[in-house]
């Protein structure tokens, strides 16, 4: 099927090279013309795990190309995906000016039957307001615009993995032709009939569930679903607070919770705190959306709080180890919200090492692909080659994103670069009695080894 993609970031490009990997002729679309020229040059805006690739392999089989100008796009096309973004304003409320303007150039440009699918994440009754839009400024002779929802659940770092293994398709619509051309688009995803470009031996798979809805439904779906996730880890970390308050281990307390087929284990490691270009902006707009419709939203807006003070509660550690820290030296391991991208958006690294310039720490980090984006954000602290680096003459390390290479650096070697071998870990990637042996003082989030002694000291018990 001709299909294009309005929207080359994340959600945009995986997408379109998703969709054109299953067979589709797709054209992305973009009207930033240097990403374009980048895209077409066999460029990558971003670091993704698979995707230059994948990208790469569809642009040789002439099924996807990459232009800057709607209008050429939507004339050749039925189905036209919304990807642009949706930041938030202000007041936290979902920015959807670049999604109205694409409906308006579709509008002005449109002929025939085309499906408008809204992939960005939006606020419920986004697609009410698309459906307003086009009655106004269309739907005539000349075309007729149907408007659908197709939320993503794609993760950083794992996004093509996560676009040909979902756990669901949802869709929502308001007619069966609607339903039907999005069921042949999925087809191949949905029956999982094609070959799998990111496992070797991807054996038979399972059919994906497709969920059919309506609209508002399919909107919410999306939100409810990141709140859900940012609500685990929220909680979690307050679980971690109380275990170093009384002296138990948060990640046995986690381990045994998540054996509960009802909880799941995923999403409650405790750390600094999520970050991202998803679960708090989009926490932000759904906390707005359930107060704008009169509903008591306030255990979400608990969810940010306790994820906005990760970073006071991590940066008291540190100067509780470090007791002064103006002039001493800070490695930092990790830059990126979350390991495997190159993202710094709401990185809570980021708001640490601020911080840590605050207090007048002198700051050496490393990150293994975030630091080009990193060094926009915070130009004046030292960027090194490599772990070792950040280590050298450094009074601590703090380990705040769980890359996997830093499981296995030599870590005696770390000891001796150190000026004082203390880590600090923020996402509790160390195993506290490794290090112990190995000679490192050793802070992480939530096992309260120290505060065990103190609290039954206290107690003379
Ligand atoms: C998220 C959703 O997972 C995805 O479905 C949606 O489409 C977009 O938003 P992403 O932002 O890429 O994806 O990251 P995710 O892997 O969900 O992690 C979000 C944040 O939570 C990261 O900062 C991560 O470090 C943190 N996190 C995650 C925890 O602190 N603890 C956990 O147990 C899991």
């Amino acid at each position: 099927m001709n299909i294009t993609v309005i929207g080359a970031g994340y959600v945009g490009l995986i997408t379109a090279a998703g969709l054109a990997e299953t067979g589709h002729q797709v054209v992305c679309v973009d009207d930033d013309l240097r990403k374009v020229q980048v895209l077409n040059s066999g460029g990558m805006p971003f670091y993704e795990p698979g995707l230059e690739d994948l990208v790469k392999r569809n642009r040789q089989a002439k099924r996807l190309e990459f232009i800057s100008r709607i209008e050429d796009a939507v004339v050749k096309c039925q189905a036209i995906f919304i990807c642009v973004g949706t930041p938030p304003l202000e007041n936290g409320e979902a920015d959807l000016s670049s999604v109205e303007l694409v409906a308006r150039r579709i509008s002005e440009c449109a002929r025939g039957y085309h499906l408008v699918i809204e992939k960005s994440t939006v606020p419920v009754q986004t697609g009410r307001r698309l459906q307003k839009h086009f009655s106004i400024y269309g739907n005539d002779s000349q075309y007729h615009c149907d408007v659908a929802s197709n939320p993503e659940f794609l993760r950083e770092g794992s996004g093509v993995e996560d676009f040909f293994h979902p756990d669901r398709i949802v869709v929502g619509v308001d007619s069966d032709k609607a339903a039907a051309l999005l069921g042949e688009i999925y087809k191949p995803v949905l029956e999982q009939t094609f070959a799998c470009p990111v496992h070797e031996n991807c054996g038979n798979r399972a059919r994906v569930p497709f969920v059919i809805t309506d609209i508002n439904s399919a909107e919410l779906i999306k939100h409810a679903s990141n709140s859900f996730l940012a609500m685990k880890i929220s909680f979690i970390n307050m679980i971690a607070d109380l275990c170093e308050a009384v002296g138990a281990d948060v990640g046995k307390v986690a381990e045994a919770v998540g054996m509960d087929k009802r909880i799941g284990g995923s999403f409650l490691r405790p750390g600094v705190g999520f970050g991202g270009s998803c679960f708090p902006k989009d926490l932000q707009a759904f906390v707005r959306v359930g107060q704008s419709a009169g509903c008591d939203f306030t255990l979400l807006h608990e969810v940010e709080q306790i994820n906005q003070r990760r970073v006071d509660l991590f940066v008291k550690k540190i100067k509780n180890e470090l007791w002064v820290v103006r002039g001493k030296r800070v490695g930092v391991w990790g830059l990126a919200f979350k390991p495997r991208t190159d993202d710094v958006r709401c990185s809570p690294a980021l708001a640490i090492i601020r911080r840590m310039l605050a207090e007048g720490a002198l700051v050496r980090a490393y990150d293994p692909q975030a630091m080009e984006k990193a060094k926009a954000e915070i130009p004046d602290i030292e960027y090194c080659a490599d772990a070792y680096a950040a280590a050298q003459g450094a009074e601590a390390i703090l380990a705040l994103t769980e890359w996997e290479e830093f499981l296995h650096l030599d870590l005696l070697k770390v000891r001796h670069l150190m000026s004082r071998p203390l880590i600090l870990d923020g996402r509790n990637m160390f195993s506290s009695a490794t290090l112990a042996g190995l000679g490192f003082e050793y802070v992480d989030i939530g096992s309260g080894a120290p505060a065990r002694e103190a609290f039954f000291d206290a107690r003379n018990v």
